[in-house]
């Protein structure tokens, strides 16, 4: 079982200064996510800078073509998610003032935005004691608990660790664990929680 007061203590002094995690804005937090998906971070920050200067909110990106979004987009690979964003924006800015909802229901009502982003949103932007789980962390519950996990037992385990009130700061964290350490080849010997860990 992880601990997280651990993985807190180990993450909070260290915590990487990522460009997004000073942005509370939902779209602002929308675009790093969706970017963040298929792309490494150092590529995404001068991409994720320039697409926000062009569209800083819904409502731009409803009122820009498709073709300006896909240039915006160039470099990063895999259009369909600018695509998918495209079509957020104007569904966000018919619908819903502009505003890019609050509930994890309707967040993943919305086009291309799966479980993941909607979580991520829903953390890093309005600051839910909610859990994102991406690649990076469902290998560290599925290494510390010693077993294979499907989606949803994953979901269940991230679930349970989310420390109340710390939402935001505990899924940042648990993601720089999963980026730095508890890689596809671990470094166990840095890790906080590897007393407690099957795989280790
Ligand atoms: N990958 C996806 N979301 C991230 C975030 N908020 N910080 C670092 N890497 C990420």
């Amino acid at each position: 079982m992880i601990d997280p007061g651990l993985v807190l203590a180990w993450g909070v002094p260290r915590m990487r200064d990522l460009p997004w995690r000073r942005e509370r804005d939902p779209w602002t937090i929308l675009v790093a996510e969706v970017m963040l998906q298929q792309t490494q971070v150092d590529r995404v920050i001068p991409k994720w800078e320039a697409f926000l200067d062009a569209l800083p909110s819904p409502a731009e990106c409803a009122d820009a073509s498709l073709g300006d979004v896909l240039r915006l987009w160039q470099g990063l690979g895999y259009p369909r998610r600018a695509k998918h964003l495209h079509a957020t924006a104007v569904q966000v800015a018919a619908s819903n003032d502009g505003c890019l909802p609050d509930s994890l229901d309707e967040l993943v009502a919305l086009p291309g935005i799966g479980p993941y982003t909607a979580r991520a949103v829903l953390a890093f932007a309005f600051e839910r004691d909610v859990a994102v789980v991406d690649t990076n962390i469902a290998r560290i519950l599925a290494r510390s608990g010693g077993e294979r996990l499907t989606s949803k037992g994953a979901q269940l385990a991230a679930d349970a660790l989310v420390p109340e009130g710390e939402g935001w700061t505990w899924n940042q964290v648990i993601m720089d664990l999963g980026a730095l350490v508890c890689r596809p080849t671990p470094m166990c010997a840095e890790c906080p929680i590897s007393a407690s860990c099957r795989w280790y």
